[in-house]
Formats: structure tokens, sequence, C-alpha cells
């Protein structure tokens, strides 16, 4: 895309985001600043189940999605007429949930007469970065390419190199389990409530991180990950443990757990970013939440860092509606028959 700064219309985007378990809303102006973001989370719902429940995510779509938008537009002082186009998650996620985010979009563009823009949700996640909230003083400089990214969700782990807005150059990406997943699976096996992240890293403030020298797959040749051996790994342990009738000693396997998460994940976008010459690194997705992970990365000096707010990092639409400015000054207007695309790569 052409980054010259009369390419970047002014513009105000509505974000539309149903991926997951999350119904959210958020109004951007100029592709960075923030007038409003409302998430409406249904992670108590779907706790009692371990996790998401497909049905009962779309439900619940369905039940406040309306609602969503029209606070997101309160909170910004804006009717649907005020803003320029609508940005829609339309993958990757669940079939089900992301209907009714594009749906409601679609309804939303057609009423309004605006142009729709479908976003990747893995690029939504990146762009938080960019969002600030609209009433600080002075903005934050934005991140600078080439950029390598780091994406840790739920779903996915992947490295991506940017030498550009929206262009992605997959670099690796997890060969099993994805950061957050290992995060959740790792959680049920120690019986922590879900999601999975958040425990463990509660958990893991009271545990000594060198208690247990979890493996560290290096995928050495490659810029891939593994997460699935360590999540054996801390499987037998915990089969050790409960055989010989002893306390399971859940702090200390949650805090050597994140250690070796966390040191895979930082040393190898560090080395990265060295092999790429990236001048920064970008931190995105659920994941980028995890405090070990935030100062791990922060505390190095080799490369700026940019990893949002907390707000931010787990499923929201401000991201989307970043993603969807750059996107809408790029040209892109979508179709009403945009179709969802559950299993769509970023790159
Ligand atoms: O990005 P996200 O909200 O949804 C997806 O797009 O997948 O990521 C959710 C993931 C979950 O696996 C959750 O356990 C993880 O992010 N997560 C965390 C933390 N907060 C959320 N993982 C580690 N530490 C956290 N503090
Ligand atoms: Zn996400």
């Amino acid at each position: 895309m052409d980054t010259q700064p009369g390419s970047f219309p002014p513009a105000r985007i509505l974000g539309i985001e149903s991926s997951c378990d999350e119904t959210a809303a958020a109004v951007i102006e100029n592709g960075r600043a923030l007038l409003s973001s409302v998430v409406a989370s249904q992670v108590e719902l779907h706790a009692r189940y371990g996790g998401v429940f497909p049905e009962v995510a779309s439900r619940q779509h369905i039940r406040t999605i309306y609602a969503v938008v029209e606070e997101a537009l309160k909170d910004a002082h804006l009717d649907l007429g005020d803003v320029d186009a609508i940005a829609v998650t339309r993958g990757p996620g669940l079939a089900g949930s992301l209907v009714v985010g594009v749906n409601t979009a679609k309804g939303l563009a057609l009423a309004s007469n605006r142009p729709l823009i479908g976003v990747n949700h893995l690029e939504g996640h990146i762009y938080s970065s960019w969002v600030y909230m609209a009433d600080v003083l002075r903005p934050p400089l934005e991140p600078q390419f080439p950029l390598m990214a780091l994406l840790v969700s739920g779903g996915h782990t992947e490295l991506n190199l940017m030498k550009d807005h929206l262009n992605y150059q997959r670099l690796g990406a997890t060969q099993d389990d994805a950061a957050g997943e290992a995060f959740d699976k790792v959680a049920r096996l120690l019986s922590l409530a879900y999601p999975g992240g958040p425990s463990i890293q509660k958990a893991a403030e009271d545990g000594n991180p060198r208690a247990f020298p979890f493996p560290r797959a290096r995928m050495e040749g490659s810029w891939d990950f593994s997460f699935s051996g360590l999540k054996t790994a801390v499987l037998r342990l915990v089969r050790k443990y409960e055989e010989e009738n002893r306390r399971v000693p859940v702090d200390d396997i949650a805090a050597s757990f994140q250690a070796a998460v966390v040191d895979v994940l930082v040393s190898k976008t560090l080395a990265a970013a060295r092999t790429f010459a990236a001048k920064e690194i970008v931190v995105a997705g659920g994941v980028s939440a995890n405090r070990s992970l935030r100062e791990t990365f922060l505390s190095q000096k080799e490369f700026p860092v940019h990893i949002p707010p907390l707000s931010l990092c787990t499923d929201n639409a401000a991201m989307i509606a970043s993603a969807g400015y750059f996107r809408f000054a790029s040209g892109q207007r979508d179709s009403l028959d945009l179709d969802v695309l559950p299993t769509w790569p970023l790159s």
C-alpha cells in the first residue's frame, strides 16, 4: 500500500467482532484514535463447559449484538450516518458466530449506504498496536516497518514479517497447539478455571519458574513453534504425582510451564527480528496479555516492542475497526454478498 501521508484519508470506521465468545463493537478515527469500544464477554456462559460452546456462542451474539453496536455509537456520540465504513471480522473463527457479525454489518451497511469491509481477525490483533485512546494528550508513536509481528492467540501462534501496512510474510507457525491453547489445556490438567491463560498466570505468581525444567521446543532451522511436547511433559508430571498420591504442586508447575512458553516465544521472536532486520516488534493476540511475556519483551533493550494495553489484547472490535481503516484507505470495498471464512489464513 502507498504510505504517503495523503493516501490516509480522514475516516471514522465502525468495527464489529463476533468470531468467538466476545460480542464487540467500536469506533475508530483515522485508524488509531479510539472513540468507543464495547465488549460483551460470554466467558461466564462458557466457563461451565470448560471451553467455548459454539451454539451457545452464536445464540448469545444474536441476543447482544445490536445493543453492543448501539452502545458503541452512543459512547462515541455518533449516529450510524457519521461513520464512513463498517468493518467486520470475516474469519477465522466459529462459523455460526462469524455469521452474526457479518450479517449485522451487512444490514448496517445497507441501511446507512456505507461500504462494508471484511477484516481478518488475525490482522485485527496485529493492528491493536496502532490503537490509542482518543483523549490522550500525545498519541504514542506508531509501529515502524519493517516489523516482526508475533501473533499469539487461542487458535494461532505465528511469526510474520510486515514490510508495510497489510503486508504479511509468514515465517513460521505452530506445528501443533497454539500458545493460548497450550495455556488452556495445561490449566485444565491442573484443574484451574477457564479461561486457562489468566488462571495459569495467577497460579504462577506463587510458584517457582525453575522448579521443573520443562522442554523448550526450539525447532532449529525453522521459525515454527511446537507446544504439544511441553503439554505432554506437564501431563506426565501431574500423573506421576497423582499415582504417588502426592499433592500436585500446581503453582510450581504453572510457573515452570509459563516460563517455558515465554522463553520460546521471546527468544524466537528476537532471533527472527535480527535475521530479517526488523526495526521493531509487535506482539498481539490474547496471550500478549500475559504479564511474564510482556515483562520479558519489554525488559530487553535490543528492539522497541509494541504490546497493546490489556483491554485490547483479547478479542475486541477496536482492532477490527483499525485494520478496517487501513483496508478502507487501501481502497478495499466488499460487496453485500460477503461470506464468512472460518479458516482464513492471514497470508
Ligand atoms: O485472542 P484471543 O482473545 O482469542 C482468539 O482469537 O483466540 O485469545 C484467547 C487466548 C486464550 O487461549 C487465553 O487463555 C489466552 O488467550 N490468554 C492468556 C492470558 N489472557 C488470555 N494466556 C496467557 N496469559 C494471559 N494472561
Ligand atoms: Zn482473537
